[in-house]
């Protein structure tokens, strides 16, 4: 049985899962605090997760009915993230392990993205590929099998898909975070209304929302206040429909280009509960997995399922270890 903690941005979580991927407890405490920023705050993240990473581990063990000396090992999401934030998981973590003599494994948190899939109830089995969009990421990637090594073909020039969703969201004078606000709102417009740009001059794979963004803005200062106000959902439809087929329309090249490509998809990352995202997923014709929404989001049970396939640290071997904001593959 292993013990997650995942603190990267601004969700405290904890999670015990056993080795054959079998989530126990799988406990999010969601800060809320950043509503009113407009966006996450690092050191307001930091801070919070202090408070709250104590409680949220003793209720993981709780509702897991086990207790830290019965678990084989404690995991902990290492980078990418905020760097403060992921300090209090790592500490944490290192300071549970080591009164324990328990064995340490730090993850990489889009290894854990892509470990989401493995586990139960879904079981999608490598090789697939896997679109991770949320609002600190946006990427394609290759995965063979279960471990780390998994290759990234295509990622975002710029913004994050979720990111765009926030700005929109911001830009059409909804709260944070904007996605399903955004989402909402597009259920009575037409996607149609309005042709912004979907990045198709971006070469590759890779993804770009910029121009998107821009093109909204300039939308709006044409229309001016009263017809904005007016055309709110058409806009908010349109818009979304940008984002949908910015990412669905990579996918499709790399399932078409490649035709040695695994015809097989997960989702991951909090754009994934998008239901226009889902249902043209859905539509590609090739076997999907998209987890649970709480498994989408982040999470502290990918971050154990992703420690199942990698080499644990032996006590004291974790002393020195340390958090990384910026990962190897530069996302
Ligand atoms: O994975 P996540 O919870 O946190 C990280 O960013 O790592 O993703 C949050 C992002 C936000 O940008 C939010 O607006 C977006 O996911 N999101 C959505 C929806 N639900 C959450 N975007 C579009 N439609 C949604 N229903
Ligand atoms: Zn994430």
């Amino acid at each position: 049985m292993i013990l997650a903690l995942e603190t990267s941005c601004d969700d405290t979580c904890a999670a015990v899962v056993t080795q054959d991927g079998e989530i126990r407890s799988n406990v999010i405490s969601s800060q809320g605090v950043h509503d009113r920023y407009g966006g996450v705050v690092p050191e307001v993240a930091s801070r919070h997760h202090l408070e709250l990473i104590g409680p949220v581990v003793d209720d993981a063990l709780a509702q897991a009915g086990i207790s830290l000396p019965e678990l084989d090992a404690i995991a902990v999401t290492q980078g990418p993230g905020l760097v403060g934030a992921l300090l209090v998981g790592v500490s944490t973590a290192k300071a549970l392990a080591a009164a324990h003599r328990l064995p340490l494994i730090p993850v990489d948190h889009l290894h854990g993205h892509v470990a989401a899939s493995f586990l139960k109830p879904s079981e999608f089995e490598p090789p697939f590929l896997i679109l991770i969009a949320s609002g600190g990421h946006t990427l394609l990637a290759h995965v063979r099998d279960h471990g780390p090594d998994w290759e990234v073909l295509g990622a975002t020039h710029d913004d994050a898909a979720g990111e765009a969703f926030d700005k929109g969201a911001r830009m059409l004078g909804l709260g944070y975070p904007g996605g399903p606000a955004l989402q909402r709102l597009a259920e009575d417009g037409d996607p149609e209304a309005f042709a912004f740009p979907t990045a198709q001059q971006v070469p590759g794979l890779d993804f770009s929302f910029s121009g998107l963004k821009t093109a909204l803005l300039y939308k709006l200062r044409e229309l001016g206040e009263e017809e904005t106000e007016r055309r709110r959902a058409d806009l908010a439809a349109s818009y979304q429909r940008a984002i949908v087929e910015t990412l669905a329309r990579r996918v499709e090249r790399a399932l078409e280009t490649d035709p040695a490509l695994p015809q097989r998809l997960a989702l991951g990352g909090g754009v994934a509960a998008n239901g226009p995202l889902r249902e043209r997923m859905r539509g590609l014709g090739v076997a999907i997995d998209i987890p649970p929404i709480q498994l989408c989001t982040d999470n502290a049970a990918m971050i154990a399922s992703a420690a199942r396939h990698l080499p644990a640290l032996p006590f004291p071997q974790y002393a020195a270890l340390d958090a990384y904001a910026t990962g190897e593959r530069g996302l």
